[in-house]
């Protein structure tokens, strides 16, 4: 089968695996029929990840047609067509027990902090990823979930991950009616962050980027104010500024490790290796929020950052709230919004790309080249 293949910082190709195999009794493998690059793709693009080994498969956003079923599976059957949540969860570990898919106890024997996620390093239990003609998803009786009729497989596709993470980052800020919300990052998780923070109450969604064409975007899409941080002197003091000097209620960090805007955080943290990336959104969220306010990570960061204010997390009374999305515990509520029209994630969708050009697509959503927001791989095998 045809599968994406890592072959160092920067360098990704198509390249010939042998098909995956039922391993255990819960396993199903599924034909992908479209797959997508996230930002958390370009951490393990960029090298960022530690152990993403030459040769595995990323791509934990994906969704196909159930073409074989271990003896034991039972909620899915071949044929299906179904959603996969990029995190691998048991089911029935004390964490999936409290709806912590993304921490599950059971699916991750390289860590303790993840769980399992398809495509995402040995950190992450060194399972190969949707960026593939198929794929084998453990745990089948848990995960994969049957995508309705009437839903479009490019919406199904987003409720792998960003639908999911966005939805869950504005659900973490405790956001309370009249609230003042700040997002950093107006890629594609930001993005939604954006949009789902109206639906708990935001009287004001603020967003930073530096990128013009996505300003563009998430402020006609999530109908917010969004600013060019490049462009204004010190974005702690805009916001103080425009807060009654304040500060926001709720700050979102949807950026991460890779983050632009400082020059000390980019040499410590992505060039030296200092510390576990670049935690500028992170430091701008603490100094933005208000005393007493609430920060709510999404974007993804190594065990350990130096540069983080957490002097003044402890001054201020700050909450912070953070986690890799609960993809499967969110699934129903969102699947009844993308019905009634509430969200239409596939609006984000800009790239179609054959699955054989992943690495030209990796270049686009990378460097941000042609307006990209959300590039989705097509395999060749999708149309069987
Ligand atoms: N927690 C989870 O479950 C989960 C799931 C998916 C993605 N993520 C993480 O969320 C983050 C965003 O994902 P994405 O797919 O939207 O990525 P992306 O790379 O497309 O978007 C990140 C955006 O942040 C912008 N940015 C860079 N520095 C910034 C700064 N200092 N302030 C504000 N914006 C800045 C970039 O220009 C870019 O548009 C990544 O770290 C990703 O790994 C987490
Ligand atoms: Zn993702
Ligand atoms: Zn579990």
């Amino acid at each position: 089968m045809l599968a994406m293949n890592y072959r160092g910082p920067q360098r990704v190709r198509i390249d010939h695996k042998p098909m995956p195999e039922i391993l255990h009794p819960e396993d199903a493998i599924v034909r992908v029929t479209r797959s997508c690059i996230c930002g958390s793709d370009l951490h393990l693009y960029n090298g960022n990840v530690p152990d993403t080994r030459v040769g595995s498969t990323f791509g934990h956003e994906f969704i196909g047609v159930v073409e074989e079923v271990g003896a034991d599976v039972h909620m899915i059957k071949v044929g299906d067509q179904v959603i996969v949540p990029f995190n691998i969860a048991c089911g029935k570990c004390v964490f999936c027990k409290q709806g912590l898919y993304g921490n599950c106890h059971e699916s991750n024997p390289e860590a303790t902090a993840v769980g399992g996620i398809f495509g995402y390093s040995h950190t992450a239990g060194g399972y190969d990823g949707g960026q593939a003609e198929y794929v084998r998803v453990p745990y089948a009786n848990v995960g994969p979930t049957v995508i309705p009729d009437w839903m479009h497989p490019d919406d199904a596709v987003l409720l792998t991950d960003v639908v999911p993470t966005g939805y869950q980052a504005a659900e973490m800020g405790g956001i309370q009616p009249g609230d003042t919300v700040v997002v950093f990052g107006a890629g594609p998780v930001g993005i939604m962050a954006a949009r789902c923070a109206w639906l708990f109450g935001a009287a004001r969604v603020i967003v930073f980027d530096h990128v013009d064409y996505r300003l563009e975007f998430v402020r006609n899409y999530a109908h917010c104010e969004a600013y060019n941080f490049k462009e204004i002197d010190d974005p702690v003091v805009f916001v103080k500024r425009t807060t009654d000097w304040l500060g926001a209620d709720v700050c979102i960090d949807a950026v991460g490790a890779e983050a632009a805007g400082s020059a000390m955080q980019t040499i410590t943290g992505r060039k030296l290796l200092l510390q576990a990336g670049s935690a500028t959104a992170l430091h701008w969220a603490i100094n933005s929020v208000k005393k007493g306010g609430i920060v709510s990570i999404v974007g993804v960061y190594g065990p350990t950052g130096n540069l983080i204010p957490i002097g003044n997390v402890v001054n201020k009374g700050i909450t912070i709230r953070a986690n890799q999305a609960s993809v499967k515990r969110l699934l129903p509520r969102l699947i009844e919004h993308i019905k009634n029209g509430i969200l239409d994630p596939k609006a984000m969708i800009t790239h179609r790309v054959p699955l054989e050009e992943v690495s030209e697509a990796y270049h686009i959503f990378s460097a941000k080249l042609d307006n990209c927001i959300k590039p989705v791989l097509i395999p060749p095998s999708a149309k069987l």
